[in-house]
């Protein structure tokens, strides 16, 4: 595939709801995604990582519709793309694949056809696409992002990435789509249980900001998404818990799972070790590793190695 007329994006990995912020909250990680996008008379897709073999190769694969859906927004005609990406964002998992597809995809088009849509525009069509903004956002923004959905328009506030707070990411071998996990949700809630929530919610995103990282022990809790998502995570709340007690602030699903996610105050392995173990337990096998919050959204970057 030539180099020469294409672009290359580097979008971060993310975790969204953070506990009680269920499809507001969101942080970007310091694990990446790249797209090189070029335009071409067919569409050609090449993919190396996570999704090798797995993902579409054709005008199926998600950057691929995101740009697609760029070039219409403003009314480009292009026959088909060229499209190479390298993957280190697992599929399915929680960390924010399909929002880091989607703004690739956004993201590249937008700088190839020359545009210049702003990052708001790029953020409603990217929730458009997705279907919710938590992770989308930090994707597109990178940081801490909150967002709300305000008549079909989202409204995001964006905030720097927690500094100090050692993030240790434990990721099941299995897979839960959204979808899936979406579909357990209940349809309404005790008043009580929104209250809890909206209050946690809060705390959580001030706590946050404001560098308060023991306050995340108590507020982030969650009573929305997390309970009714159990059945699809053996062992979530156990992990959760043995998590805190081999020394994170707290722990929480990554966005729709089954990823669980740990705040700690540094990279101490025996966190990471005791939620593998809990894991293992439950006879589901993981993988784990640390990595930071990242003030880093989708950017452009040099074409990578093949
Ligand atoms: N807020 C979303 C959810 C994130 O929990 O379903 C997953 O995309």
């Amino acid at each position: 595939m030539p180099r020469h007329d294409s672009v290359t994006i580097k979008i971060p990995a993310t975790t969204a709801n953070l506990g009680p912020g269920f499809d507001c909250l969101g942080l970007a990680l310091d694990f990446h995604n790249t797209v090189e996008l070029a335009l071409g008379a067919v569409t050609e897709v090449e993919i190396t990582g996570e999704g090798d073999g797995q993902l579409p190769q054709g005008p199926g694969n998600l950057v691929v519709r995101a740009a697609a859906r760029l070039a219409a927004e403003v009314g480009a005609m292009v026959p088909g793309w060229r499209l190479y990406q390298h993957n280190e964002i697992p599929l399915a998992r929680g960390l924010g694949s399909s929002s880091a597809a989607i703004v690739g995809g956004l993201v590249a088009a937008n700088e190839l056809l020359g545009s210049g849509l702003d990052k708001d525009r790029l953020l409603q069509l990217a929730a458009q696409i997705e279907g919710h903004p938590d992770n989308v956002a930090p994707a597109l923004y990178g940081g801490l992002t909150a967002c709300c959905i305000d008549e079909d328009e989202v409204v995001c506030l964006r905030f720097n990435a927690p500094e100090g707070l050692s993030l240790g990411v434990v990721i099941p071998s299995f897979e839960v789509s959204t979808e899936d996990a979406r579909g357990v949700l209940p349809q309404q809630v005790p008043f009580g249980d929104a209250v809890f929530n909206t209050s946690r919610a809060a705390c959580t995103l001030a706590a946050l900001v404001a560098g308060k990282w023991d306050a995340l022990g108590v507020v982030m809790d969650d009573r929305l998404h997390q309970p009714y998502r159990m059945p699809l995570v053996p062992g979530m709340s156990e992990v959760i818990e043995a998590a805190r007690e081999a020394g994170a602030y707290a722990a929480a699903l990554s966005g729709s799972g089954p990823t669980v996610i740990a705040f700690a105050p540094e990279m101490n392995n025996e966190i990471l070790e005791a939620m593998v173990r809990t894991f293992g337990r439950f006879t589901v096998e993981a993988v784990a590793f640390w990595t930071t919050a990242s003030n880093e959204g989708a950017v452009i970057a040099e074409p990578g190695p093949r």
